[in-house]
């Protein structure tokens, strides 16, 4: 496995190689990454994953600097994989104009956040798809990870490209953004892994206390439980939706601290708008806040795969 912390050493390793799937992470590596891994071997001859924690998709109030970065653990794991080639560069390589403080976002001595960074000077923006859902609440997010994700695939020109469906927008915004530019690369949506209980796999999961990672599972809990609602007939996306945030809330009633609902949402699988009667692919999407930790899922309700009744 060939290590490579500089575009140029990428693109000179990434000469050598045919046929190659890329997984672009931003480390942290847990069982859904791997699984992404598993999914581009079947894709490619080839499997290069990066590994970047990239500063210009966070806000300023978000978790950049907290954001965990286990590179040793990390590489061990691709390596395990059967991954020939990690892409690691600095913040300083893939941003060399960006303001220093930019690497290093957290809040100063006196709690003040702050300002934010300027906007990249170059964006491509999908104002309709980025601008709902995880947009609403992370206003220049999908900017940051259109930006990153483009510049990934110019540096390591991969033929296929391996996404979660754990972040259906991020999935949805970069498969449109690779058909609107042309860009010779297949995107494969890979599916979202759970644990045994339900909870999707994510990096953030370690900020969880065992109480918060408990109070966690009523999102999936209501996810699934409006999954088996919608295969045993119901349509009618605002029963689906109540639903799943009365299950997350329950603990509320229960007395327990509640989970913080960013909101639950029916859209549209393909052109993320919002659905009241499922007779396309839809997705229930959650965003909601456990203590400090921010989480997010979502299930696929696709009306022309399932048996109901
Ligand atoms: P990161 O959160 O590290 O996720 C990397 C990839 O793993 C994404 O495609 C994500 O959807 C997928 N993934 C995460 N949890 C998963 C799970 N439980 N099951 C299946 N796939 C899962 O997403 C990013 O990084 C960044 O935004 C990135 C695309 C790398 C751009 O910086």
């Amino acid at each position: 496995m060939i290590v490579s912390q500089t575009i140029s050493a990428c693109r000179q390793q990434r000469r050598k190689l045919g046929k190659l799937a890329l997984v672009p992470t931003m480390g942290a590596l847990h069982e859904g990454h791997l699984s992404l891994i598993a999914i581009a071997k079947k894709h490619a001859e080839h499997v290069a994953v990066s590994i970047f924690v990239n500063p210009t998709q966070f806000g300023p109030r978000e978790d950049f600097s907290k954001y965990p970065r286990p590179i040793e653990a990390d590489l061990a794991k691709c390596q395990a994989a059967g991954v020939d080639l990690v892409f690691n560069p600095s913040p300083e390589e893939m941003y060399p104009t960006l303001p220093k403080s930019m690497g290093f976002r957290t809040q100063d001595k006196s709690g003040g956040v702050p300002p934010e960074s300027p906007p990249p000077e170059i964006v491509v923006d999908l104002p309709t798809m980025a601008g709902v859902l995880e947009g609403r609440f992370r206003p220049t997010h999908f900017r940051g990870v259109c930006q990153v994700v483009a510049k990934l695939f110019n540096i390591v020109q991969p033929d296929v490209a391996c996404f979660g469906q754990k972040d259906f927008q991020q999935l949805r915004i970069i498969t449109a953004m690779v058909e609107a530019l042309n860009w010779p690369i297949e995107i494969i949506a890979c599916p979202t892994l759970r644990d045994p209980d339900g909870l999707a796999k994510s990096s953030r999961n370690q900020f969880l206390s065992p109480d918060e990672r408990q109070r966690a599972l009523a999102i999936s809990r209501g996810l699934l439980h409006a999954e088996k609602e919608f295969s045993q007939g119901v349509k009618q996306t605002n029963r689906l939706v109540t639903l799943v945030q009365n299950m997350i809330l329950e603990g509320t009633i229960q007395g327990k601290v509640p989970l913080l609902i960013d909101y639950v949402a029916a859209v549209d699988a393909l052109t993320l708008k919002s659905v009241d009667h499922i007779a396309v692919p839809t997705v229930i999407a959650v965003a909601a806040r456990v203590g400090t930790t921010r989480l997010i899922d979502n299930v696929l309700l696709d009306p022309t795969k399932k048996a109901h009744g």
